[in-house]
């Protein structure tokens, strides 16, 4: 078996939980499609190009399939992922050579699909929406390393303007409080020292608590409190955030709980409010910056991270300099960006007053330029730092390790290898472009 995973990272973990699934059925993981009987691509509907993605690896594996089948080797591919939910139909009508086509609440299903698809041998469509039950009866979780995904949150009723999630991943639905502690305390258990949490908009997760604790509905403050108690858990962190979920409880616990790395990703995409409005995203520039205030005042030392779009419809030069003036004043530690790209379905689509491509790769590329020289500036100023390093794995050279800082930086250091897995103390001696260069301190010395 072979997956290619595009996306989010709610799309990674499904990866993993999909191999974890068929693995009993004598799946094993194959390095390269040309090695593998099954082919899974996990796909993405975030933007054009994610989609076409598919269709043009769909063109490549159609060849591989033939060639094999000459052979008399079989080989059986299947959509799973965002693509699938928004086009499953289109999909087995221009990719015939696609044996099955899942969305993301069906994966539990999938022992039973690849059954029936060996039997019937036609195409299987299956992209009903059930998440508890998704979860319910996906098999244990197996860890690989010091670090994993946990999903507690699926879905999206934000119902931005430009966006697909609500239609591909479903309604916000909080997974069960109980199956998540277990399936942390299980990855704990495996020597797993951080957990992000994951969601579409994780800080919507809600709760009743469990048994025996007090509260009537907890959020996701309380949630990261209660896991932190999970004794050998390190770090937890968690992605993505939506402004108008950041309540008081959330903040607060991330100024208190040590366990909670500094580092928050709170996508704001434009500074203007005239684009805010027609993005549908429920909140002001204002809002934004004053929440950020509130939350530097809860964790003076958080980075931030963000999502922005350029070139939405009726963006004009003066929108976009507000989105330059808004990063400016937050000051990003990262950040992703992106050219806003037309979605079928989705209101922003018919919008009129489309930005001309031109203008928005110009306005991309200014964009991106203020926050790498931001995103480098922070890197610069952790240097003779000492920052507790979680070791996570080999480095590129013999006697390196490459490990992740609080602020979810790279650091490169030499270590020898059974300290792995290990959180140490490393002072940062240098930046390049990508990582931080560091070194394991002397015993007596703090970290700071
Ligand atoms: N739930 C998260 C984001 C999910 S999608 C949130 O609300 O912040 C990740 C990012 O992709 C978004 O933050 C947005 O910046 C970008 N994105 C989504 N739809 C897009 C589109 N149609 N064109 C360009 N970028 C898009
Ligand atoms: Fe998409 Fe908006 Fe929902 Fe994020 S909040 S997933 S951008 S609709
Ligand atoms: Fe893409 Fe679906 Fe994630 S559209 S970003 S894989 S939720």
């Amino acid at each position: 078996m072979f997956i290619r995973t595009y996306g989010c990272q709610m799309n990674a973990y499904d990866s993993e939980r999909m191999a974890g699934l068929l693995k009993p059925l004598g799946y094993g993981v194959a390095a390269s499609p040309e090695a593998a009987d099954l082919v899974i691509l996990n796909t993405c509907h975030i933007r054009e190009k994610a989609a076409e993605k598919v269709y043009s690896e769909l063109g490549r594996l159609k060849k591989l399939k033939t060639e094999k089948a000459r052979t008399g080797a079989a080989m059986s591919i299947a959509v799973a992922g965002c693509v699938a939910q928004a086009e499953g139909g289109e999909i087995t009508a221009r990719a015939p050579h696609v044996d099955m086509v899942i969305g993301p609440q069906a994966y539990h299903r999938l022992p039973e699909l690849l059954a029936r698809a060996a039997r019937e041998k036609g195409e299987i469509l299956e992209t009903a929406f059930a998440v508890d039950e998704k979860f319910d009866r996906l098999a244990d979780r197996q860890a690989d390393g010091p670090t994993a995904f946990l999903t507690i949150q699926e879905g999206c009723d934000k119902f931005c303007t430009f966006c697909v999630v609500p239609y591909t991943r479903g309604e916000e639905v909080s997974r069960n409080i109980d199956a998540i502690i277990a399936e942390a305390r299980s990855l704990v258990v495996q020597g797993v020292k951080e957990i992000t949490l994951l969601g579409q908009n994780v800080n919507a997760w809600e709760s009743a608590p469990p048994a025996g604790e007090a509260g009537e509905r907890w959020g996701l403050g309380e949630l990261c409190r209660h896991l932190a108690k999970i004794d050998g858990l390190e770090r937890i962190r968690f992605t993505t955030s939506h402004p108008r979920d950041m309540d008081d409880g959330l903040i607060a616990a991330l100024g208190e709980e040590e366990k909670l790395m500094p580092y928050l990703h709170l996508p704001v995409q434009a500074g203007s409010d005239k684009v805010l409005k027609a993005m549908n995203r429920g909140h002001t520039a204002e809002h934004y910056i004053g929440l950020i205030a509130r939350i530097r005042a809860a964790s003076p030392d958080i980075a931030l991270s963000g999502d922005f779009i350029v070139g939405f419809p009726g963006e004009t030069s003066e929108d976009f300099e507000a989105t330059l003036a808004l990063v400016e004043e937050i000051g990003y530690a990262s950040a992703y960006s992106f050219k806003y790209s037309r979605r079928p379905g989705t209101p922003g689509a018919a919008m009129p007053k489309q930005v001309p491509e031109a203008e928005k790769d110009e306005r991309l590329a200014r964009l991106q330029a203020l926050l790498e020289a931001q995103r480098a500036a922070f890197n610069k100023a952790q240097i003779g730092r000492v920052l507790p390093v979680l070791l996570e794995k080999p480095g590129r050279h013999q006697g390196q390790l490459v490990g992740r800082s609080p602020y979810l930086q790279s650091v490169h250091l030499d270590a020898p290898e059974s300290m792995l897995g290990s959180i140490a103390p490393a002072r940062i001696v240098d930046v390049t472009p990508n990582a931080l260069a560091g070194e394991l301190t002397t015993k007596g010395e703090a970290a700071a």
